[in-house]
C-alpha cells in the first residue's frame, strides 16, 4: 500500500491524517496516511525523511516547526516553496524529492471556491510578516486584488518582505509593507487576513475599528480557536462574515492529494465536519 505521512513536532494535534483518510475513502484511493513526530535538531527532520522513504513511503505533509528544512531538503522546488522558503508538501519519485507550498493557494481556494469572496480588484490587508504571511502573498496577488497590504507590528519585517516581492516584479501600486500604525489613516479593507501568531496566545492587535468593512471578510488563517480576539474585533467593528483557517487547512491538504494521486477529492463534507461554531 502506497503511504504517506504529515510530520511535524509536535504532532498530536494534527488533523491531516483524518482529512486524507477521507479523501481516500470518498476517491477509491488506497493508501496508508499517518502522523510521525520528527525529534528537533540539527540534521533529524532530513533523517526522519530518509527514514519514511527508505520504508516505501511516497510523500509526505510538513508542518511547523519543518517547513524551511523541507525546502532545504527538497532537490526540486515549486515556485510556491521557493518564494514561501518554506514547503508543506514533499513527493518521492526515485531520487528527486518535489517540494510546493500548498498553504497560499489553499487559502486563495477556501476565499474564492468556499467564502465566495471575488479577490480581484478588492482591498486586502495581511497582518503579519513571518511565515504564514511569507507564504500566502504571491497566491494573493496572483488574484489581481486592487491593494494588498502587509502589515506588521515590527514595520521594517514587512517593508523587508515586501520588498522581496516587489524585486521579483510585484507591482509597487498594489504591494504595501509598513507598520500596523498605517492603519490610523487607511482606507477600509474588503479583506482583513490574520497571518500573526497572536491568536495561539489569545493576544489582540491594535486594530481601529475602521480597518474593517461590515459587508467584508474577516479571516483568521488558525483554526479551532473558536472566535479568536482578532475575530472578536472584527465581529465588534461589525463584519458579518468570519472564517477561521480551517477550509484553508483542508484546501492545502486537498492540493497535495491531488499531486500526489493525480485525483481531486471534493472539500464541502471535510470542512464541514472539522469546523467548530464561532461563538
Ligand atoms: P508564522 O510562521 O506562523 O508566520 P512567525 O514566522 O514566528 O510565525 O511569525 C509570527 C508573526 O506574528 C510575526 O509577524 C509577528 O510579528 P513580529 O514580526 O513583529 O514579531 C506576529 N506576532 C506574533 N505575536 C504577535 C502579537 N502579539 N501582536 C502582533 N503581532 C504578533
Amino acid at each position: 500500500m502506497d503511504r504517506y505521512a504529515v510530520i511535524g513536532h509536535p504532532i498530536g494535534h494534527s488533523k491531516s491524517p483524518a482529512i486524507h483518510s477521507a479523501f481516500a475513502a470518498a476517491t477509491g484511493q488506497i493508501l496508508s496516511y499517518e502522523a510521525i513526530e520528527a525529534p528537533l535538531g540539527a540534521g533529524q527532520f532530513a533523517a526522519t525523511v530518509e527514514r519514511f522513504r527508505s520504508q516505501g513511503g511516497r510523500g509526505v505533509n510538513v508542518t511547523l516547526p519543518f517547513k524551511p528544512d523541507a525546502c532545504a531538503y527538497a532537490t526540486h522546488l515549486a515556485e510556491s516553496a521557493r518564494c514561501a522558503g518554506a514547503a508543506n508538501a514533499l513527493k518521492f519519485e526515485g531520487d528527486r524529492c518535489l517540494a510546493e507550498n500548498f498553504d497560499g493557494s489553499g487559502l486563495v481556494r477556501d476565499l474564492s471556491h468556499n467564502l465566495g469572496l471575488r479577490l480581484a480588484g478588492r482591498t486586502v490587508l495581511l497582518l503579519g510578516a513571518g511565515g504564514a504571511s511569507r507564504g500566502a502573498i504571491l497566491p494573493l496577488l496572483r488574484a489581481r486584488p486592487a491593494q494588498l497590504w502587509v502589515l506588521n507590528r515590527s514595520a521594517a519585517k514587512a517593508e523587508a518582505l515586501v520588498r522581496e516581492f516587489l524585486a521579483l516584479g510585484a507591482d509597487a501600486a498594489v504591494l504595501h509593507g509598513g507598520g500596523f500604525d498605517e492603519l490610523a489613516q487607511s482606507v477600509r479593507f474588503d479583506l482583513v487576513l490574520n497571518a500573526t501568531s497572536a491568536s495561539l496566545s489569545a493576544e489582540t492587535l491594535p486594530l481601529p475599528a475602521r480597518t474593517f468593512k461590515p459587508d467584508g471578510l474577516a479571516y483568521d488563517m488558525v483554526y479551532g480557536k473558536g472566535l479568536t480576539p482578532f475575530l472578536r474585533q472584527a465581529q465588534q467593528a461589525g463584519v458579518r462574515q468570519l472564517a477561521d483557517g480551517v477550509g484553508m487547512l483542508v484546501e492545502q491538504a486537498a492540493e497535495a492529494f491531488a499531486w500526489w494521486r493525480g485525483v481531486r477529492p471534493t472539500t464541502t463534507d471535510v470542512i464541514r465536519r472539522l469546523s467548530l461554531p464561532l461563538i
